[in-house]
């Protein structure tokens, strides 16, 4: 509760209070992202309640000390769609960094549902935009759009915000943001501090118990194979045993009816005549 009063703050009183003149671009709240920024990435706030009358939004970047070219046509209101490895990741000039709807000024949604771990990604996803989180586009040569790719270390980076009308034409934008620093050094643990971040350690444990589970259900299929190969034969010999019975010699009361008539004729005969004799 507490972590949705702070996030709410943020994103209206904060920004209506300090930046009432100069919206910019801001680092999205800290007690979601402990890392931020990362080496490669710098997570943003989206510009929820900034522009009301936008559809979409267009987030750009540059490096620190980067000549500040201009986003768009003058008179026709068209974005320049410069990209990362046209503007060598942002030291040329800037670069478009992504783009998305409008947020909806709606501060409901992250108050009644941040309690609820379920939702949390999807709030973060809607509500916030992770500048550097696309790791394979600039590699793909069938790769269309714009290209998030990654960020340099320790390298001041600035951004701003773009609001487009229904026509896709710029109808208002905010400063540039004050540099943002990426991280510098070379742990790894640093690199990607994403909420769905999977550690080193978990994916071997996560390979070790999965063959575990493997090797177990394997033995369990192969026992089992076993046991009907087995189970045949065990009942016939248990058939021939009661079969055999009446068979074994055992001593007999002269005329036991039982026992002769399992004998032939002649043999009945034959042993009776030696009992008698
Ligand atoms: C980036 O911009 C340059 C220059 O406009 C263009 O030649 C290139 O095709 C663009 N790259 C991508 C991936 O759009």
């Amino acid at each position: 509760m507490g972590g949705s009063r702070r996030l709410l703050f943020v994103l209206c009183f904060l920004r209506q209070v300090f930046y009432a003149q100069t919206d910019v671009p801001l680092l999205a709240n800290s007690d979601f992202f402990t890392l931020n920024p990362t080496q490669t990435t710098i997570t943003l706030e989206k510009p929820i309640c900034m522009y009301r009358p936008a559809i979409t939004v267009y987030l750009y970047g540059m490096v620190k000390g980067a000549p500040v070219l201009p986003l768009y046509d003058a008179t026709t209101k068209k974005v320049f769609a410069t990209n990362y490895s046209a503007t060598n990741g942002g030291q040329l000039g800037p670069y478009q960094v992504a783009s998305f709807n409008n947020p909806t000024c709606d501060n409901s949604i992250v108050l009644s549902n941040m309690a609820d771990p379920t939702r949390v990604q999807s709030i973060l996803t809607a509500t916030t935009v992770r500048v550097g989180s696309d790791v394979g586009c600039l590699t793909d040569p069938n790769f269309k759009g714009i290209c998030n790719a990654p960020l340099q270390s320790n390298t001041g980076y600035r951004f701003k915000y773009l609001f487009m009308d229904i026509n896709n034409a710029v109808i208002s934008e905010t400063d540039w943001s004050p540099p943002i620093v990426t991280v510098n050094g070379n742990p790894s643990s640093t690199i990607d501090t994403w909420p769905g971040r999977r550690s080193g350690g978990m994916i071997v444990l996560t390979s070790i118990l999965s063959t575990l589970v493997f090797i177990i259900l394997f033995a369990y299929v192969v026992g089992f194979i076993f046991s009907i190969v087995n189970e045949t034969p065990a009942t016939e010999v248990q058939r021939h045993d009661t079969q055999s019975v009446p068979v074994l010699p055992k001593p007999q009361e002269i005329g036991d009816v039982t026992f002769s008539s399992a004998l032939t004729g002649q043999e009945r005969e034959r042993y009776v005549a030696k009992q008698q004799a």
